[in-house]
């Protein structure tokens, strides 16, 4: 991970600089400072280029002089309308437009404490790179930048301030990592194999296999698994960070992710082109051990339980049949006409057993669950359902506080009706129309009554294939940030 440095401000005397830009504002502190040594060739050649200081503009000054190889201006736009996004965006344009540099720094001199540590967040966030399988990479081709220097007025106390935020990184580069790897490295084993190694950061780690499973009733989820060589494992990380004082003890937040590490569809086999995606099925699990990293990371003050169904979905000779009926832990039938709904199936018994075990304040899911979602949605927003507003509201916030934005979608009897079955409890599809939320009244089929529960369905925002301020093309670890901030705003203190 990017390390990140803070120092007192000073013009630099070598490598690369990064000065940030109102609009229509001059150079000031550090960056005056250095243009002065460089008798004034950064104002200069902004200028030429017309350079403004427009939100999410840059100029890059080669070689201007006084020993540094580059000067990056990052405009801000509006100086009174910057927020928290629009730092860590400028944050992450800084960490992509100095990534050649062997050493480099930020001057963040003109900005408030929490701004300095949003700028370095977004810088940390941006350098996140997946090369553990490229073996003949030209030393030339690969990034270079190892330390961010970034200068403030008050370093030590900047430095406080990005700590916990360090530790949400951290989360979101490990869920980054699961999601970028293959499907053949990456199975239900090896996921709870990593995870197992998180309990160095104070979490609990339970695993259970298919003997665990079959006790528990697990019919549903054994069903999807028994189609491949791959054993399934459900993995429990509970982090219990809540004061503990003598009154009743508060309920736990419990948070549930679909970990199918690679989905064929099964006996229902999908097409060949574009298959390889599926790789990235196990997204919903990522986030949920991503945020539990972070929320063990910086010790957050609240009882917060992970869970997380893994399994392979491949049609192997003992492979589910469509038409097969499976009895979940619920204790409700399941009749599976399409093999490739699986992640509904995994979820059902994962849910159920999250409510038992742990009788949670409030639930919320995670899954790549359907690609109607990219439909109704695109890559912009994943969808919300919630049978509890204030949860729906509390999620909302945290999404559009992280850039990870969700937009509420509906649920109901009328479209609940699609999952009548004539032979079992319901059906695990509910044709093409309304396809998203079929899929939601299934999960809450599973959900006890009273309880408050979200679903997100976030098949179209685990995967980027363009780079974005801080969250470079690939695996996005969509969710990790947003669940972190639903448990700060929400559930600490
Ligand atoms: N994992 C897929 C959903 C998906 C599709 C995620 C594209 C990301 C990108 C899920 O298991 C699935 O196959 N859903 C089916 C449901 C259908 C059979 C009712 C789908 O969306 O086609
Ligand atoms: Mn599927
Ligand atoms: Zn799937």
């Amino acid at each position: 991970m990017l390390d990140i440095s803070f120092a007192k401000a000073a013009a630099p005397k070598s490598g690369g600089l990064v000065i940030l830009v109102a609009e229509g504002a001059g150079l000031a502190g550090v960056a005056g400072a250095v243009d002065k040594a460089c008798d004034g060739s950064v104002s200069r050649a902004l200028k030429a280029a017309r350079f403004s200081g427009k939100k999410g503009s840059t100029c890059v000054v080669l070689a201007p002089g006084a020993g540094l190889s580059r000067v990056v201006a990052i405009g801000l736009g509006d100086g009174g309308k910057i927020d928290e996004r629009g730092i860590e965006d400028a944050g992450g344009a800084a960490a992509a437009a100095l990534a050649m540099e062997e050493t480099a720094a930020i001057a963040a001199d003109e900005l408030s404490r929490p701004q300095v540590a949003s700028l370095a967040l977004g810088a940390c966030l941006r350098s996140y790179r997946f090369d553990r399988y490229r073996t003949k990479e030209k030393p030339e081709d690969k990034p270079k930048l190892a330390t961010l220097t970034v200068l403030a007025d008050d370093p030590a106390k900047a430095k406080a301030a990005y700590a916990p935020m360090a530790k949400v990184a951290e989360g979101v580069f490990l869920a980054r990592d699961l999601v970028s790897e293959p499907g053949n490295i990456l199975h239900p084993v090896e996921f709870a194999d990593r995870l197992s190694k998180l309990a160095k950061l104070g979490l609990q780690i339970d695993v259970l296999g298919p003997k665990d499973m079959k006790k528990l009733g697990f019919g549903a989820l054994l069903g999807v698994a028994q189609g491949s060589a791959q054993e399934p494992r459900m993995v429990v990380m509970k982090w219990l960070g809540a004061p503990k004082g003598k009154g009743k003890k508060a309920k736990p937040v419990c948070f549930v992710g679909k970990g199918v590490t690679f989905d064929t569809g099964g006996i229902s086999i999908k097409p060949a082109g574009g298959m390889e995606d599926m790789k990235w099925d196990m997204a919903g699990a990522g986030a949920v051990a991503g945020a539990m990293a972070a929320i063990a990371g910086r010790q957050a003050k609240a009882d917060v339980i992970g869970l997380v169904g893994l399994v392979e979905n491949m049609p192997g000779d003992n492979a589910q049949r469509p038409g097969d009926v499976v009895t979940s832990a619920s204790g409700q039938t399941i009749e599976v006409i399409n093999t490739d709904a699986e992640g509904r199936l995994v979820l059902a018994d994962v849910l159920h057993y999250a409510q038992k075990q742990f009788d949670p304040a409030l639930i919320v899911d995670l899954a790549t669950l359907t690609g109607a979602i990219i439909i109704s949605l695109g890559h912009e927003h994943a969808g919300l359902f919630a049978n509890d507003d204030d949860l729906a509201k509390n999620l909302e916030a945290a999404g559009r506080a992280t850039a990870e934005t969700l937009w509420r979608m509906p649920l109901g009897d009328a479209y609940d009706k699609q999952l009548k079955s004539e032979i079992a409890d319901m059906k695990n599809v509910g044709g093409r129309p309304g396809g998203s939320i079929t899929a939601a009244c299934f999960i809450q089929r599973f959900i006890d009554k009273g309880r408050p529960w979200a679903h997100l369905d976030i098949a179209g925002m685990a995967w980027g294939s363009k780079d974005k301020p801080t969250v470079p093309k690939g695996a996005t670890a969509f969710g990790v940030r947003l669940l972190d901030r639903l448990v700060a705003d929400h559930h600490e203190g």
